[in-house]
């Protein structure tokens, strides 16, 4: 049996945190999660079937990775001080009594790709090793462990920065802490290990050397890449925002400028939809194809149609339909729907809104807590006031509903299809199919009120965001 070991253990001593390091944010991930995604994304037949999370006292990390349990067991093995990764090492093991060979992955370097942790297990199998390990050369392999390698290009054993002398420094090999090994050779090589004379920790990577050193595996510069640091952090960050972009536009979304785009990585962007800069895509986003997102929107868990547009707007938890206009400066918050073909114009605030098909709210207002029909107008400046200060209230606009500019709907109120309200007026009663009302508070003004007819000119093109 295949089993694993990821190492979240450890005090994040250098990233400065009151919550371990690897729960952390990475483009919608928690950052351990990337090492479960490099596990779960291996073939059937080289998946571990029990991943141990080795975490310290206190905190559930394991609990926050349930997602991951459909590809294999996973259980939480509780590292009670924090004595370095070879003790980690140990106490993940003693979780997996009945897997002959391990694969062992740090918890914070995210980079990891499942093709190199698949060679890495073939390549103990082929070689009848008792550990193969993934190593990689840096421009800059500062802070990491330095592998020694003999002429047959074996690692003999691992040197951590702050043990290497001058000369070892110069090595730029360096170990990604990534390791496939033979359980019971590993067992009896870290029960071999002693402490670290300067850091008085267990090392793993002396059990490499206890074990007549590994085969090894070469991986990219980039896949090796930790995150102690929250410089690092960002470095390892950047490398996945990059490659979550590349795959969107390798999917058929134009990306107008790729360096200040950031998109989680469960968000979902149909084909020809142009992401304009300054964009960023949050949680379980998805929007149709052939829209129009940006310059400088930000979407935290929404859904948006296809031939919608949205400009410098926020946008939470909103449902938007197909051929909708957003922005610019719009916040559309939790429990918004905009129902296709409907509008939420420049510096409209909505919340609790539902927004009929057709219907439009231009300039300058806030809805909360709103039922508008369809094909309904909310002149400029019109408010719902939804809140008497002890508890919210509901307003409800009928359908081709006609608001004049500076309403504002004292709720709870209803106006009834087709009403109408003159500029400035404060309705604080219902108001019914037909009617006009206007003044404050707004008394009925005509019953069956025709609009003027409107005049038939060429309709104005849909904006598009090409600048
Ligand atoms: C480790 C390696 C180093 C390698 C580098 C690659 C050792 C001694 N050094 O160094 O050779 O180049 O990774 O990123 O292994 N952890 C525990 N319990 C502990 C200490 C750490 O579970 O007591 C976990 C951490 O949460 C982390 C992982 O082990 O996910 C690695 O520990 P870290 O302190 O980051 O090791 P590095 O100094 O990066
Ligand atoms: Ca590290």
């Amino acid at each position: 049996m295949l089993g694993a070991i990821v190492l979240a253990g450890g005090e994040s001593k250098r990233f400065k945190s009151a919550k371990p390091k690897v729960l952390h944010d990475a483009c919608g991930r928690l950052l351990i999660g990337w090492s479960l995604d490099a596990l779960a994304n291996l073939p059937q037949a080289l998946r571990p079937s029990k991943v141990v999370i080795v975490e310290p006292p206190g905190v559930t990390i394991s609990a926050q990775l349930q997602r991951w349990s459909s590809s294999f067991e996973i259980v939480s093995a509780i590292q009670r001080k924090p004595l370095g990764t070879g003790d980690a090492a140990k106490v993940g093991l003693a979780a997996l009594k009945k897997c002959e060979e391990v694969v062992v992955l740090a918890g914070d370097a995210p980079l990891i790709e499942t093709g190199s942790v698949a060679k890495l297990i073939k390549r103990r199998r082929s070689a009848s090793a008792g550990a193969s390990m993934l190593i990689a050369q840096l421009q800059d392999p500062t802070s990491y462990g330095r592998v020694i390698l003999d002429t047959s290009r074996r690692a003999t054993s691992i040197v951590e920065h702050r043990n290497a002398t001058p000369e070892q420094r110069e090595i730029r090999e360096v170990n990604a802490s990534v390791y496939a090994f033979d359980s019971h050779a590993l067992r009896r090589a870290l029960a071999r290990t002693k402490r670290d004379k300067k850091s008085g920790e267990y090392y793993l990577t002396d059990a490499v050397e206890l074990l007549g050193g590994a085969v090894v595996v070469t991986g990219s510069s980039e896949e090796v890449l930790g995150t102690n640091t929250r410089i690092e952090f960002a470095t390892v960050l950047e490398i996945l925002r990059l490659r979550i972009v590349h795959k969107l536009m390798d999917n058929g979304v134009t990306v107008i400028d790729p360096a200040s785009v950031w998109v989680d990585v469960d968000c979902v962007v149909g084909r020809d939809t142009i992401v304009h800069p300054g964009t960023r895509l949050y949680g379980q986003t998805t929007i149709g194809a052939s829209s129009e997102i940006g310059p400088d929107v930000s979407i935290f868990d929404s859904s948006i149609g296809r031939n919608t547009t949205i400009s410098y707007s926020v946008v939470r938890g909103a449902q938007i339909g197909n051929g909708c206009d957003v922005g610019p400066f719009a916040s559309l918050r939790q429990g918004t729907v905009l129902q296709n073909n409907s509008k939420a114009g420049t510096f409209v605030e909505t919340k609790n809104a539902r927004i009929g098909t057709g219907s439009k709210v231009p300039h300058l207002s806030y809805m909360g807590d709103v039922e508008i029909g369809k094909d309904a107008n909310v002149g400029a400046g019109s408010i719902t006031c939804n809140y008497d200060g002890a508890s919210k209230h509901e307003t409800h606009i009928g359908d081709e509903a006609f608001i004049g500019s500076d309403t504002m709907f004292v709720a709870p109120v209803k106006l009834g299809k087709g009403a109408r309200t003159a500029a400035g007026a404060v309705v604080t009663k219902d108001v019914v199919e037909g009617d006009l009302v206007g003044g404050v508070p707004a008394r009925r003004l005509t019953t069956g009120y025709k609009s003027p007819t409107r005049r038939k000119g060429p309709k104005s093109p849909k904006r598009k965001n090409t600048k």
